[in-house]
C-alpha cells in the first residue's frame, strides 16, 4: 500500500502522517511506502517509509514526481484557507480548484483511494437554518465554491471509474498552531491556546455564537476511516458532513476551563464581529445521517472535545492564576 498526503506539512496532514505512520497499514495492507507532498519541509519525520516531495503541485513537476510513486491512497489536504483565499482570488482558485483538477487527472487510475478533505464551508451566509446532508450548499466564499466544485469533479470521476473519492465537509478543526494562518475561523483554536497558557481571551463572536466543532485528533481518526470504507458502502455523491459537535463560545469556555480543573468564571470577554460571527458562529443544529451510518465519530460532548485538544497542548500556565 503506497499512500500520500497532499498538505503533509499542514496543521491536519502532520498529525495525520503520525497517525499512519505509527498504524503502518491502511485498507488491510501494510503501509510500504508514505509520500508527503507540500511546498517545503522545514524537519520531516526520520523514517524509512517517508518519501518527502517539496514543491507546488500546482507545477507540473511536483505532480510528476507524485505520479512517479504511483500512490494507491491519496489523502488531499493541501488548501489555501478561507480568509487567504479570499484575499488572492487567483492564488486560491489555483490552489482549491484547478490544481487538484490537473492532479488528480495525472493521478487518475481505477480504484485509486482519494480522500478529500472539503469543508462546512460550502455552506454560505446566511448559514441555513438546519444542516444535513441534503441541505443544498450555496457557498458565499471563493473557497467553498471552490471546495464545492471539487467535491463534485470527484463525485463524477468516481462514477465514472477513473478513480475511487471520499470527500469529508469537515467542521472547525481544533486546536491548530497559534502562528497567523489566514485562518478567519483561528478563535476557535485561540481559546484552547491561551486557556491553557494561562491567559484570558478575547472572543469575536458573542457567548451563544454557535461552531461546529471537532478535535483534530477525531479528525485524523475520520479521516482514516473515510480511506477504509470500500467503494459498496458510499453513496454516489460521494460527499458528506463529518460528525462534529455544535456548541456555543460560551459552552466551549466552560468546557475548556472545567478541563484544566480551574473554579470561577472562564476569563474570556466577547468582542463580536458581525461578520465573523455570520460564516464561523451562527451555526444551526446539524445532522450528518450518511457520516453517522458509515461509522465515523464525533468527539462525544463538549467536555471530551475539550479534553482530547488539551491533551495535545503544552501546558505552559499551568501554574498561572488570571
Ligand atoms: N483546519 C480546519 O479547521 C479545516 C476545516 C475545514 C476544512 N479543512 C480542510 O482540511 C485541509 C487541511 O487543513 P489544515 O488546517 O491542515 O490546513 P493548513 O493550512 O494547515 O495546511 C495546508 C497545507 O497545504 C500546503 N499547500 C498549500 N498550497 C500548496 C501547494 N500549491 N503545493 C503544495 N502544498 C501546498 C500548505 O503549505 C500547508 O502546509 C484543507 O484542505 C482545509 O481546507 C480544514
Amino acid at each position: 500500500m503506497r499512500v500520500a498526503i497532499t498538505g503533509a506539512g499542514g496543521f491536519i496532514g502532520r498529525r495525520l502522517a503520525d497517525a499512519l505512520r505509527a498504524r503502518r497499514s491502511l485498507r488491510g495492507g501494510a503501509i510500504e511506502r508514505l509520500m508527503l507532498v507540500d511546498r517545503a519541509f522545514a524537519d520531516p519525520p526520520a523514517d524509512p517509509l517517508i518519501e518527502t516531495i517539496a514543491g507546488d503541485f500546482g507545477q507540473n513537476a511536483c505532480r510528476e514526481a507524485l505520479a512517479q510513486t504511483a500512490p494507491d491512497v491519496v489523502f488531499h489536504l493541501a488548501a489555501i484557507p478561507g480568509g487567504a483565499a479570499e484575499a488572492d482570488y487567483a492564488l486560491g482558485r489555483n490552489v482549491n480548484l484547478e490544481a487538484p483538477l490537473a492532479l488528480f487527472d495525472r493521478l487518475a487510475k481505477p480504484g485509486l483511494v482519494v480522500v478529500n478533505a472539503s469543508s462546512i464551508a460550502v455552506f454560505g451566509t446566511p448559514l441555513p437554518r438546519a444542516i444535513c446532508d441534503d441541505t443544498l450548499p450555496v457557498p458565499t466564499l471563493s473557497y467553498g465554491a471552490h471546495k464545492l466544485m471539487l467535491e463534485i469533479h470527484l463525485a463524477d470521476l468516481s462514477r465514472r471509474g477513473t478513480l475511487d473519492a471520499r470527500s469529508l465537509r469537515l467542521p472547525g478543526i481544533v486546536a491548530r498552531p497559534s502562528a497567523p494562518s489566514g485562518h478567519v475561523s483561528a478563535f476557535m483554536s485561540q481559546i484552547f491556546h491561551a486557556f491553557a497558557a494561562g491567559e484570558a481571551f478575547v472572543c469575536p463572536t458573542r457567548p451563544e455564537g454557535a461552531v461546529l466543532v471537532e478535535s483534530v485528533a477525531t479528525c485524523v481518526a475520520n479521516l482514516i476511516h473515510a480511506a477504509e470504507l470500500p467503494a459498496a458502502r458510499l453513496p454516489p455523491r460521494r460527499a458528506f458532513l463529518a460528525p462534529c459537535l455544535r456548541v456555543t463560545m460560551a459552552q466551549l469556555a466552560a468546557a475548556i476551563w472545567r478541563a484544566r480543573r480551574l473554579t470561577g468564571a472562564p476569563p474570556v470577554t466577547y468582542a463580536p464581529d458581525a461578520k465573523i460571527e455570520a460564516q464561523y458562529a451562527a451555526y444551526p443544529p446539524t445532522t450528518t445521517q450518511i457520516a453517522d451510518a458509515l461509522g465515523f465519530h464525533n468527539d462525544g460532548d463538549v467536555d471530551a472535545l475539550a479534553r482530547n485538544v488539551l491533551a495535545g497542548l503544552p501546558m505552559d500556565g499551568a501554574d498561572k492564576r488570571i
